[in-house]
């Protein structure tokens, strides 16, 4: 019995999820999450669009909405995410070089220093790798600024929160044997070897049947976590229905529970109308918000 969080606490852990600022006026929404939910991350309210729409004009509304909500229920905040080639404002995606190194750095401290002592875990960088075998970074005007510009981002919010645990984050990194995940690796290996202030890897994990949970899952958990890291799961979707879809979530969250440093999961919304695959049905409770057979796994699995 009990809720997602309550579970998840019996170890220690958290279980969470995205909030999106214009659902907290529906009821049956902030019911569930109120009730399950001990972590949330803004959906697309701490996005670097929404925090910094003109160049240094700060805006802080529907996110700060959240935090309220957060505080509200006594759950954490996740902060999502400070450095992401999505999602930047128009001013920022004309933008290259040293001009746009120092935008950056200054995104993250301001808005790192806004929410200082308010965030649990920040996704400094998000999805800065490329897909496919090359293990490369992602080319973007973030990445053309110098192959160091992840490592200033880091320590850039490290001096702007030092009690926030700083993660990378990204998805196709959940297979061991994936180039992607192994390029991840060796850039977090490399980071603690050189004292790059990082704390955790978040692992998106949006499954699907072109991607999907793969049988290594809790090996890759394991070797970050080995590298001395936290990780986390922190988008999690799995497409699919009925035993199936409930099997899937269980694999994953006791992946989660068989690894110490797994300190917890994040489901990428609440109601299947609520996610941001247009359509499909890969969350944990139905359009009507009541509780899916992936639910009561996940539950069970707690
Ligand atoms: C998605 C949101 O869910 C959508 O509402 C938005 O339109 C696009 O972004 N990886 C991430 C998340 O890190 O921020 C993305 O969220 C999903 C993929």
């Amino acid at each position: 019995g009990g809720t997602l969080g309550s579970a998840a606490a019996r170890t220690g852990r958290y279980f969470g999820t995205a909030v999106s600022a214009s659902k907290l006026s529906d009821s049956v929404y902030t019911g569930i999450l109120s009730r399950e939910f001990s972590m949330i991350t803004a959906e697309n309210e701490m996005k670097i669009d929404a925090t910094e729409p003109s160049q240094n004009q700060f805006s802080y509304a529907n996110a700060d909405r959240i935090v309220n909500q957060a505080t509200s229920q006594g759950a954490r905040l996740r902060g999502h995410t400070l450095a992401w080639h999505q999602q930047q404002p128009g001013w920022m995606q004309g933008m290259e070089g040293t001009a746009l190194r120092q935008a950056m750095l200054n995104h993250v401290t301001q808005v790192a220093t806004h929410y200082r002592g308010k965030i649990y875990a920040w996704d400094v960088v998000n999805e800065a790798f490329e897909d496919g075998g090359s293990g490369a970074r992602r080319n973007s005007n973030l990445q053309r600024t110098g192959n160091d510009w992840i490592e200033a981002a880091f320590t850039a919010a490290r001096a702007a929160d030092p009690g926030a645990k700083l993660c990378y984050n990204d998805y196709n990194t959940d297979d061991w044997t994936h180039a992607k995940t192994q390029a991840v690796y060796r850039m977090v290996q490399d980071f603690k070897a050189r004292g790059v202030p990082i704390d955790c890897v978040g692992f998106q994990s949006h499954f699907n049947p072109n991607s999907p949970v793969p049988s290594n899952y809790q090996t890759t958990l394991q070797n970050f976590a080995n590298l001395g890291v936290d990780v986390q799961i922190t988008e999690l979707d799995i497409e699919g229905s009925g035993t199936a879809q409930a099997n899937n979530f269980r694999t994953v969250t006791s992946a989660c529970l068989a690894v110490s440093r797994c300190t917890g999961i994040t489901v990428w919304g609440i109601r299947d109308t609520d996610s941001w695959r247009a359509s499909g049905t890969p969350l944990l409770f139905d359009g009507n918000g009541q509780k899916k057979a992936a639910y009561t796994a996940t539950l069970e699995a707690l």
